[in-house]
């Protein structure tokens, strides 16, 4: 019994733009996928971690939860999803199919156990996402000429930014991301799949502090809530 979590750190970091995958930069001296593994081993109720790295990546072997016998590892593919059925594949072998599966980015070190503990709560449905409520105001772009003008401002009161972790159960998670796949439909998070397949998953209100390392402005401002986390 217990959750299994999903960690897709199979990504390139095309627009972080470093000499290396962004998941193996240094935040506070420790990678950035070592932070990541480091809070989810602490979750309560965690049964293990499938970790879904490139094929031929010659870091994780090197951080310092890569032996630890809840972590397994196997390789990811072209796109996220695809890293994320592999992992999901992997597990499908190994646990029962209502299993509660956490999909978690590798680049999301901050994630607090509150958020966790508002995700696995009894009463969210077993299909749910943290998210965070839009706070700007929002402009649909349009093009005019070489620029981008304002063509509408959007109702922001149902707009909703995706966090992870996502929660699914295995077996219905891993037929919409192998469905949804086959289809060649845009799938960037796990709701995207579920809702291909008719689901509405909720939306878990999260902390606005669960930022994703993407840019490298993103480094400085994840470090200082990281130190705050772990002073
Ligand atoms: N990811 C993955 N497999 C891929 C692509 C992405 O496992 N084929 C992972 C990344 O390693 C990251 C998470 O999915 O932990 C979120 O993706 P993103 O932030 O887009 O990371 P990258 O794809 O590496 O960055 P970029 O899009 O800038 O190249
Ligand atoms: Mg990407």
């Amino acid at each position: 019994s217990g959750f299994w979590v999903v960690v897709p750190a199979a990504g390139v970091g095309k627009r972080m733009g470093a000499d290396r995958p962004k998941q193996y930069l240094p935040l506070l001296g420790r990678p950035l996928l070592s932070l990541t593994l480091r809070n989810i081993l602490a979750w309560p109720g965690l049964a293990g971690i499938v970790v879904a790295v490139s094929e031929d990546d010659p870091y994780f072997a090197h951080i310092a939860e890569a032996g630890h016998p809840h972590v397994h590892r196997v390789t990811g593919g072209a796109e996220r999803a695809d890293s994320v059925l592999s992992a999901l594949n992997y597990l499908a072998g190994r646990v029962p199919p209502e299993t509660t599966v956490l999909v978690h980015d590798a680049a999301r070190p901050c994630v607090s156990l509150d958020d966790i503990q508002s995700l696995l709560a009894d009463d969210v449905s077993p299909m749910a996402l943290l998210a965070q409520p839009a706070s700007d105001t929002l402009k649909l772009g349009a093009s005019d000429g070489n620029r981008q003008v304002v063509e509408k401002t959007l109702d922001r009161s149902r707009i909703w930014q995706a966090q992870t972790p996502q929660r699914a159960p295995l077996g219905e998670l891993q037929r919409c991301l192998r469905e949804g796949l086959e289809r060649g439909a845009g799938i960037t998070d796990e709701a995207s799949a579920l809702e291909l397949a008719g689901h509405q998953p909720q939306l878990v209100e999260g902390q606005r502090d669960n930022i994703k390392v993407t840019l490298p402005g993103d480094i400085p401002l994840v470090e200082s809530i990281l130190r705050l986390r772990y002073a």
